[in-house]
């Protein structure tokens, strides 16, 4: 991985392969590492850079806010970008808490944007309800450890098939968020708590988008996420078999053929 400064901090990130710049956003509590399947499948074949960081406050970025917001953390991919002299628009592809990014990332700076893939996400804020009880597990993550959000929130990433055929990703999964810094995950759960509601900007949203959603996500559910595709003016809908909420990370070549089929699509004339 490389770095770069940021904010008086730094950010790391895999930057792998050459062509139109891909910029891969993981969810929450995790890192880039969840794009494995796509930095490996997707490498020197399309003619496409990958750009995976680590958000401030996951994997190896130190954190820098708190509450750490989806606007931030947008501003901050706009200021990677710069950092690495990258002006012509990319493709945003964020999972989950990365597609809460995406979201504001076109709010923000949609004349980078040549295309976006929202993968297991949610276009509506949390209810009253969602978004105090995550910043109760904010104040516990900082008195106990991000273990307690793996505990909470394994059971729920993954399809059944995962679940019992795949143990060895489960516990890297599993390492990923016990590791991880529980400042950085306590200030991004209070920033998501406070993410605003996008549901009506998705008539507008009107750059090329591939929606994804793992066909057994019990998170952000496929029927939702047919909803924000249908909702979307130019956006294609793919349902990821043998996957959950991680359906990059579960089925990664047929995630990788739906994102390849994507950027064929954006490169037709
Ligand atoms: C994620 O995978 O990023 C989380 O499920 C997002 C969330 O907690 O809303």
């Amino acid at each position: 991985m490389r770095s770069l400064p940021i904010r008086g901090s730094e950010i790391y990130f895999a930057d792998r392969g050459a062509g139109v710049p891909l910029v891969l956003v993981h969810g929450f509590p995790l890192d880039h590492a969840v794009w494995a399947g796509q930095l490996e499948g997707l490498s020197n074949t399309n003619g496409c850079r990958m750009i995976a960081p680590d958000l401030p406050g996951f994997g190896r970025s130190p954190a820098i806010d708190d509450p750490a917001t989806m606007a931030q953390f947008a501003d901050d991919l706009a200021a990677l970008l710069d950092g690495l002299g990258i002006a012509e628009p990319v493709i945003l592809c964020g999972l989950s808490m990365g597609g809460y990014i995406a979201f504001e990332f076109w709010r923000r700076h949609r004349s980078r944007l040549r295309g976006l893939v929202l993968c297991d996400t949610r276009a509506a804020a949390d209810s009253a309800e969602v978004a105090e009880a995550r910043r109760q597990t904010a104040d516990r993550v900082l008195r106990e450890g991000p273990r307690l959000l793996a505990d909470a929130m394994l059971p729920r990433l993954f399809s059944e098939a995962t679940q019992q055929l795949r143990p060895a990703l489960i516990e890297a999964v599993r390492a990923a968020i016990v590791n991880n810094n529980a400042r950085g995950v306590a200030a991004a759960a209070r920033g998501m708590a406070q993410r605003a509601d996008m549901t009506g900007e998705l008539p507008r949203i009107d750059c090329p988008t591939l929606v994804v959603v793992g066909r057994n996500d019990m998170i952000s559910t496929p029927d939702e996420m047919r909803g924000i595709a249908q909702a979307m003016p130019n956006a294609a809908f793919v349902e990821i078999p043998f996957a959950g909420h991680m359906s990059p990370l579960e089925n990664p070549d047929d995630v990788n053929a739906a994102i390849r089929a994507f950027l064929t699509r954006l490169r037709k004339p």
